[in-house]
């Protein structure tokens, strides 16, 4: 057992929730007894202090997660401490028990990428991650929890596979990991992996939460896109479906959805948060509040 597991251990289920967007705000509130928890992008507050007490009134609907997108672990740089003072203070209003982000990168010295992009696996950018996730980790006093994400092109003859990377990085930091599931499915499909046993080889006992999503083909390139604005892939639900079977303590999952909004209410995207509870065996937050 690590701090981390023993932490997950007695962390209660978050269940199923639903990315939050203004764009369905009010729907989202007026369903907040069928989402159990939401998830917010911590730049859109981080970098909007105006935001902070609406922030707050979010977390008197749901428990909230924030997921940052930009503080790019991948990038041999030293971190920002001034943008981590803002995301500090975001994760201090939503007392989130972590914080999440992705393992990629979005800025090199004097660019900003502005784009999830992966890293290469190897052993010196390894050392860089682990140092910069205990600082982070230090800085927030919680866990960070890392994302897998997409990428367009297989690297030749990489140093080690993404799922080693990330087996290292945990047993070096006892950080947790966000398993997005959808870019598991997209991932096997572009480049013609086993997605289930991508899944059995990452370091399951620190995966903390999921994400799913649906992606749409590219017209030119005739290869999956994680879109978040499509309704959910089969090949997505299978891979819910075995890993539900395998031995964790995953808490939650949250839908991405980020466009093509229903036209009334939530429709499909409330059947999808209800299907993802249902796979994964927890209760929802009505239940919980019935029992
Ligand atoms: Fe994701």
């Amino acid at each position: 057992m690590t701090a981390t597991t023993d932490m997950l251990e007695s962390m209660p289920p978050l269940g199923s929730g639903l990315g939050f967007r203004q764009e369905i705000r009010n729907q989202m509130i007026e369903h907040s007894d069928e989402i159990d928890f939401v998830e917010i992008i911590a730049e859109m507050y981080a970098e909007r202090p105006w935001l902070w007490d609406d922030l707050g009134e979010i977390g008197q609907h749901f428990p909230v997660i924030p997921h940052g997108v930009k503080l790019s672990i991948g990038s041999d740089m030293p971190l920002d401490m001034d943008f981590m003072k803002k995301i500090r203070a975001v994760n201090e209003i939503t007392k989130a028990p972590f914080y999440s982000e992705h393992l990629c990168m979005t800025r090199a010295p004097g660019i900003d990428i502005g784009h999830l992009s992966p890293i290469l696996f190897t052993d010196s950018l390894l050392n860089t991650v682990v140092d910069k996730v205990n600082r982070v980790q230090d800085y927030l006093g919680k866990p960070l929890a890392l994302e897998n994400v997409t990428y367009v092109f297989d690297i030749p003859n990489p140093p080690m596979p993404q799922t080693e990377f990330f087996n290292r990085m945990v047993d070096r930091t006892d950080c947790l990991v966000l398993l997005d599931v959808t870019n598991v499915f997209i991932n096997s499909v572009n480049h013609e992996f086993d997605g289930v046993q991508f899944m059995r080889d990452m370091p399951l006992d620190h995966v903390v939460q999921l994400h799913i999503a649906g992606g749409f083909w590219s017209k030119h390139e005739g290869e999956m896109i994680d879109g978040h604005c499509e309704p959910v892939q089969d090949g997505t639900w299978e891979l819910l479906e075995e890993l539900s079977k395998m031995p964790s303590n995953i808490k939650g999952c949250i839908l991405e959805h980020d466009a093509n909004y229903p036209d009334e209410g939530l429709g499909h995207l409330l059947e999808t948060v209800d299907r993802a509870r249902n796979i994964m065996g927890w209760p929802s937050r009505k239940q919980l509040n019935v029992a």
